[in-house]
């Protein structure tokens, strides 16, 4: 089979990066960034990132779409789907920078660095008493690539892990809830709670003041801490705030919002327990994932299947 023609369409990222990375990997496959198409029917692959509207009706000759991104709501909700493979990014380049986020939000909060922040400003010397690891429940909601991984570290670090997912397994050494009929026992038992969860129907608002409410108040921080790296589509703002403002939640690490960037004049930014991120938790390297897209063309080229296609009617 000949080369199929690849293009990338992605608002808000840099396009010229992810298409000089694939020439320079395979000069022969020609590469387009929108707008600058030389024939729609050539294209065989696009790369996207919230694409323009009605870009996949202009396009007869698709045969896979490729997410550049994990997360893959930016166009599964679409009406111009054609049908055919959805592949979202799995690679380990974006697994570690997760899990590295994740570990330093649990850490900051556990070990009380914005404490130590504020005490170094005030040039204050004192000792404040924290848990040891084997003390602090962390749950994570979302045990799928990274949520797993995130786990899998913080469990070496000592934490109790326990994570929540859509359907049953088994994980050893890890605690795993499943579905709504278990939610609440999973939030009763964790002090820090991750949100690693995709944004589907199902997820959207879950993180609200009915569940935040759920979470351990007895446990061995100041309090239950909200860590959310997931979608900010699956959180409600507002509740975050009152349930700070209430002590039900004594900390948040937000790293996606519901309206991104955040507004200048929300009152999230301002607070010292809650620390803001601008969906920089797993940044998506061109390098690496250029080359494994590639490598993934190839392989369907020569026949076989595509990794990593989503489930279209679990839309995640
Ligand atoms: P996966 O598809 O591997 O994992 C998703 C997990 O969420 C699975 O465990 C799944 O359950 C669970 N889940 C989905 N729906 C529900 C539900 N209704 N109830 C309970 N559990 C549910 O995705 P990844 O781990 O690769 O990525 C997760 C998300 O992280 C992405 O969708 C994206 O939104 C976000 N992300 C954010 C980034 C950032 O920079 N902030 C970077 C990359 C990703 P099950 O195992 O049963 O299928
Ligand atoms: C995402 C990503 O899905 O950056 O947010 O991969």
């Amino acid at each position: 089979m000949a080369e199929g023609a690849i293009l990338i369409a992605a608002t808000g990222w840099d396009m010229a990066a992810w298409a000089e990375g694939i020439r320079q990997a395979e000069p022969a496959r020609p590469v387009f960034v929108t707008p600058e198409v030389r024939d729609p029917a050539e294209i065989t692959y696009a790369l996207v990132w919230s694409p323009p509207a009605d870009l996949f009706r202009a396009l007869p000759n698709l045969r896979a779409i490729f997410s550049l991104g994990a997360g893959v709501d930016h166009l599964i909700f679409r009406d111009d789907l054609p049908d055919v493979p959805i592949v979202r990014v799995v690679n380990p380049d974006l697994t570690k920078r997760m899990t590295e986020w994740v570990t330093l939000q649990v850490l900051m909060h556990h070990r009380r660095q914005r404490a130590y922040d504020a005490q170094q400003r005030a040039r204050t010397w004192h000792e404040l008493r924290q848990p040891a690891a084997r003390d602090v429940r962390v749950g994570i909601m979302g045990l799928g690539v990274l949520g797993s991984d995130a786990a899998e570290v913080l469990m070496r670090l000592g934490y109790q892990v326990a994570g929540w997912r859509r359907t049953a397994a088994d994980v050893p050494g890890l605690q795993v809830f499943h579905g709504v009929a278990q939610l609440d026992a999973f939030l009763a038992r964790t002090d820090i709670l991750v949100s690693l969860l995709p944004l589907t129907p199902a997820t959207r608002g879950l993180l609200a003041m009915p569940l935040f409410e759920k979470l351990a108040q007895d446990g061995a921080l100041h309090g239950p801490v909200l860590v959310n790296g997931g979608r900010g589509g699956s959180q409600l703002e507002k509740d975050i705030v009152a349930a700070l403002d209430g002590g039900v939640l004594a900390g948040a690490s937000l790293d996606v919002f519901e309206h991104e960037p955040l507004d200048p004049d929300s009152p999230l930014w301002g607070r010292d327990n809650v620390i803001i991120t601008p969906h920089a938790a797993a940044w998506s390297d061109p390098a690496p994932l250029a080359l494994a897209m590639l490598a993934q063309i190839a392989a369907f080229e020569r026949g076989e299947p595509l990794r990593n296609a989503i489930d279209r009617t679990a839309l995640y």
